[in-house]
């Protein structure tokens, strides 16, 4: 069978506030029965409202030692990038060891995840990171971000539809028509799709812009009316037909283009990156100034620095009467949805990592070259190093 002597640890998530886990009972009974021996931590499956006894149900065992489970191991699968455990007074990268396999959201070229990825090297971990699967149709099944951007889309608008003072829908009743409220989407990827889609099925008026001709061409197939930007394509789109970062010139001709329809939203959905780099800035002091007192600004883009200059990470705050949410990690405060969905993503790249109850790792084969970070106690991720020079830091 596949996964024969192959035995896989899930800990509990650790970061403050993420409420998500790598396997749910289906996942990890779907590894069982393909031969695996599976340790789930006690209380890993909480946060998603999955009991222990739910995992045990399915051939999984409960471990209430994260230390025990991790020497166990040699594949452990979790959702974010190792931290520091308050209760052991050690860092989740002390407890792996080299050989050993980690699975999970490192965002390695971020360089707040610098030092994690250096001690991975430095140990000897081979580390895969689930924010690299190439976005090709063969791994699809395998693409977390992906899932994970359709979670934030939906909840930025339900967080906004909750917070703001007024009807999304536009209603009848005996008093007179009441007007949909507008919402405008900027940055039409994975995540604002949702996010219109979101708020079409509540009723509300939706506009949308994107500096990628095709985003915003879906955008208007769900229904959104089109803010036209006025930037040249060979601008707009690098390699592989994603955005790239605008010359500041450029960037200031977009706020001037998406400002009026900014001034006019009852809510904003801010979602437009460019991988790699910082989030732009698009929405400035001076538009936020001229919204609706009551108006909400959610900023998906928060975790890599916002789309909103006033935007604080982890803060809700308000700038005359303007709500603007910095909500970090939003995929995380949907927990079962989220962890439904990323389970399975998991489970499809494990399935595709291991033959024979052995990691494979064939650097021949794109969905795996991509998403590996370190092996052979090097960092061989190339956007890290990339990230790694540019801020002057040493590979190892
Ligand atoms: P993302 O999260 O990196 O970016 C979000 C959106 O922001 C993108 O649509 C981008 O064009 C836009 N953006 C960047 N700079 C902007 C600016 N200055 N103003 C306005 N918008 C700006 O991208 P995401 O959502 O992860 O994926 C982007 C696209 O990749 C998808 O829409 C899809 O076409 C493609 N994709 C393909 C997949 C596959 O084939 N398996 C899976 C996922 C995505």
């Amino acid at each position: 069978m596949k996964f024969t002597g192959l035995t896989i640890g899930i800990p509990k998530e650790i970061l403050a506030g993420e409420r998500r886990v790598a396997v749910t009972p289906e996942t990890a009974a779907q590894l069982v029965k393909d031969g695996a021996r599976v340790l789930v931590q006690k209380g890993a499956g909480l946060g998603a409202y999955i009991s222990d006894d739910e995992y045990r149900a399915v051939g999984a065992e409960i471990c209430s030692d994260v230390r025990e489970l991790v020497q166990a191991a040699q594949v452990v699968l979790k959702v974010k990038q190792p931290a520091f455990n308050v209760e052991l007074g050690v860092s989740e990268v002390e407890l792996l060891r080299e050989g050993q396999v980690l699975i999970t959201f490192l965002h390695p070229a971020a360089p707040a995840n610098h030092g994690i990825v250096q001690e991975l090297a430095r140990r000897g971990v081979i580390a895969l990171t689930l924010d690299s699967i190439p976005r090709i149709s063969r791994a699809q099944t395998m693409d977390a971000l992906t899932s994970m951007s359709t979670v934030a889309g939906y909840k930025a608008v339900i967080s906004a539809a909750n917070r703001l003072p007024k009807f999304l829908p536009m209603l009848g009743t005996a008093v007179g028509m009441v007007q949909p409220a507008q919402v405008v989407v900027i940055g039409a990827g994975v995540a604002g799709l949702q996010a219109i889609a979101t708020a079409k099925r509540l009723g509300a008026v939706t506009k949308a812009a994107d500096v990628r001709p095709d985003a915003a061409e879906q955008a208007k197939s769900l229904g959104a009316r089109i803010i036209e930007l006025p930037i040249p394509s060979e601008l707009a789109i690098g390699e592989g037909g994603y955005a790239k970062l605008l010359p500041e010139e450029w960037l200031k001709k977009e706020q001037e283009a998406i400002a009026p329809a900014v001034s006019e939203a009852d809510i904003v959905i801010l979602s437009a990156l460019v991988p790699g780099h910082e989030a732009p800035v698009l929405v400035t002091q001076e538009m936020v100034e001229t919204m609706r007192p009551g108006s909400v600004i959610v900023d998906i883009s928060i975790d890599q620095g916002g789309n909103c200059a006033l935007a604080r990470a982890g803060e809700i705050i308000e700038h005359g009467g303007v709500v603007i949410d910095g909500t970090q990690n939003i995929p995380g405060t949907v927990p079962v949805s989220a962890t439904m969905l990323f389970a399975k993503n998991v489970l499809h790249f494990v399935s595709h990592l291991v033959h024979d109850g052995k990691v494979e790792l064939n650097l021949a084969d794109e969905i795996i070259a991509a998403s590996l970070v370190t092996h052979n106690g090097q960092i061989v991720h190339s956007g890290t190093l990339e990230a790694m020079r540019a801020h002057g830091e040493g590979a190892v």
